[in-house]
C-alpha cells in the first residue's frame, strides 16, 4: 500500500492508497457520504458508502472540519470529481479531532476576521493554491538567473543608511547607534556585482509605508539583480526576459492552481507574448490625463494613474526617463537630458501596479558626490559606496522586482495581503 499525495493520484488509478491530511468539508447524498480532504498538494473527494467499515461510515458523518486523518481507498478517475480523481474509501482513521468548531467556516467572512486568523486562514480554498503559486514564482526567478550564469548572493538587513529615501525607514536601537531595516539590497549588490559580474538575491525588505493600500506592505520580498557593464537598454531587455520567464514557468508549473483561482493562463501568456510597451514619463503623463486621471507633471504615478496606463496598453509597460526629483540619488542621469533619470518602472497589466523599479547607476565619483549633496545625504555613511566609483568603476545597472505584486498579478488577486503567508502592514503585526 502506497502513501501518496493528492497531486500524485493520477499515477495510481485502480490502486489502493493512503492519503494523510485534513478534513476540509463533507456532505451526504442519500446513502453516500462525501469527505473532501486536503493535504497541501490538493483537495480530493473521498466517497464513503455503507460498504465501508461501520466506524468509517460514522466518521464520515460526524468528523468536524479540520480534523486531521488518514484515509485509505481506491483511486478512481472521474471527470466530475473536483481535480478529476476520487477515492472509494475503505477506512478513515482520525489523527486529531478538534474539540471546538474550526473558527473559519466555508461561508464568507470579513477580511478583518480572516486576517486575525491568518494562521488558520492559509489552509483554505483560495489560500493554498495562492501560496503554491508564490512558491513557483520564486523558483522561476531562481531558475532564470541560474540559467543565465548569475550568482545568488545576499545583502544585509541591518543597515546604517537609506537607499529609497528617508521617509520610509524603520529605525532600531543598535547598541549605541541607530540602525535601520533595509529598504532594498541594491547598494550592496552594486558592490557584489563588481566582484562576481552578475548577481541577484531574493530577500525581505522593509518600508515604513504609512499608507494603507492594496499594493503596499511594510515587509515584502524583493528579487534584485545587478550587472556590471550592463547599460539601460540591456537592463530593460533583462527585465522583460525575466518577467516573460516567470509567467511561462508558473503557467506550466501551477496550471491546476491557476484554474482553482479561475485565472486564465492564456490571458497571462498573451500579455507577455509581444514585446513590452515603452513610454517616457512625459508621454505617460499625457496618456494618464487623456484617461481622465488628474496629475501634475512632476508627480509620481498614483494607483489611478498606473491603472490608466495598464488599461491603455493591455500588456506590461516600461515608463522611462522620470524627472530626477522623484527618483533616488543613485540613478544615472540621461546623457542627452540631465533633468531625467536613466531608469524605468515596469507597470503590470490589468491594474496590478508597478512590479519593477530599475535604473542604470551613477558611475563616477564626481556625479555621485554631486547627487548625494543634491539629496542632502551625508557623505560619510556612503563612503564605501563611493569607493565603488574609485576602483575600476564601470557602467552598471539593475532592478528590483516586487514578489508579492508579481504574485498578485499572476494569480489574479487584487490585494497583496493574501500573497504572503503573514503580511505586515501599518495596522497588522498579529499573528
Ligand atoms: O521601485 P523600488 O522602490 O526600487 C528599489 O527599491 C530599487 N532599489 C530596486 C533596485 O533597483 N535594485 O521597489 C522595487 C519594487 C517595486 O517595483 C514594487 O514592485 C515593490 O518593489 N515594492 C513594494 N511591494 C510591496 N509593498 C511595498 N511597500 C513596496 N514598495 C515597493
Ligand atoms: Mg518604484
Amino acid at each position: 500500500m502506497r502513501t501518496v499525495y493528492v497531486e500524485e493520484l493520477a499515477r495510481h488509478v485502480g490502486e489502493e492508497v493512503l492519503i494523510r491530511g485534513w478534513l476540509f468539508n463533507k456532505r451526504s447524498s442519500g446513502k453516500v457520504r462525501f469527505v473532501i480532504v486536503r493535504d497541501g498538494t490538493g483537495f480530493v473527494q473521498g466517497v464513503v458508502t455503507p460498504d465501508a467499515d461501520p466506524e468509517t461510515f460514522e466518521l464520515a458523518e460526524h468528523l468536524p472540519q479540520e480534523s486531521s486523518l488518514k484515509m485509505w481507498g481506491t483511486v478512481r478517475a472521474d471527470p466530475r470529481a473536483p481535480g478529476g480523481y476520487e477515492l472509494s474509501v475503505r477506512k478513515i482513521e482520525p489523527v486529531h479531532i478538534p474539540k471546538d468548531p474550526f473558527p473559519i467556516g466555508l461561508k464568507e467572512h470579513g477580511v478583518g476576521f480572516l486576517m486575525d486568523r491568518r494562521h488558520l486562514w492559509i489552509r483554505m480554498r483560495r489560500q493554498v493554491p495562492l501560496l503554491r503559486i508564490r512558491d513557483s514564482v520564486l523558483w522561476a526567478i531562481r531558475d532564470f538567473f541560474r540559467k543565465r550564469g548569475f550568482v545568488a548572493t545576499e545583502a544585509p538587513i541591518l543597515v546604517g543608511t537609506a537607499v529609497e529615501g528617508t521617509t520610509t525607514l524603520f529605525p532600531l536601537d543598535y547598541f549605541d547607534r541607530t540602525a535601520y531595516l533595509s529598504q532594498s539590497g541594491q547598494l550592496y549588490l552594486e558592490a557584489t556585482c563588481m566582484a562576481l559580474g552578475k548577481v541577484y538575491w531574493i530577500g525581505p525588505v522593509f518600508r515604513a509605508e504609512k499608507s494603507k493600500t492594496r499594493r503596499h506592505l511594510t515587509e515584502f520580498w524583493m528579487a534584485e539583480a545587478e550587472v556590471a557593464f550592463l547599460e539601460h537598454e540591456g537592463n530593460l531587455a533583462l527585465q522583460e526576459d525575466l518577467v516573460r520567464h516567470i509567467v511561462e514557468f508558473v503557467v506550466e508549473d501551477r496550471r491546476r492552481e491557476l484554474e482553482a483561482l479561475e485565472r486564465d493562463p492564456e490571458t497571462l501568456l498573451k500579455e507577455v507574448r509581444e514585446p513590452f510597451a515603452r513610454v517616457t514619463y512625459d508621454e505617460a503623463v499625457r496618456i494618464v490625463r487623456d484617461h481622465g486621471v488628474e496629475m501634475e507633471h512632476g508627480d509620481d504615478f498614483g494607483a489611478p494613474a498606473e491603472d490608466a496606463l495598464s488599461a491603455h496598453f493591455g500588456r506590461p509597460v516600461f515608463v522611462e526617463r522620470f524627472p530626477k526629483e522623484i527618483k533616488p540619488f543613485y540613478m544615472k542621469r540621461a546623457p542627452d537630458d540631465p533633468s531625467v533619470a536613466l531608469c524605468a518602472d515596469l507597470i503590470a497589466p490589468e491594474g496590478y501596479g508597478e512590479i519593477i523599479g530599475g535604473s542604470q547607476r551613477v558611475d563616477t565619483e564626481e556625479e555621485l558626490l554631486e547627487q548625494l549633496a543634491e539629496y542632502n545625504l551625508p557623505r560619510e555613511p556612503y563612503e564605501w559606496y563611493i569607493d565603488l566609483r574609485r576602483y575600476g568603476s564601470v557602467p552598471h545597472s539593475g532592478f528590483g522586482l516586487g514578489v508579492e505584486r508579481t504574485v498578485a498579478w499572476i494569480a489574479g488577486i487584487r490585494h497583496i495581503r493574501e500573497t504572503i503567508p503573514f503580511p505586515r502592514m501599518i495596522d497588522r503585526l498579529y499573528p
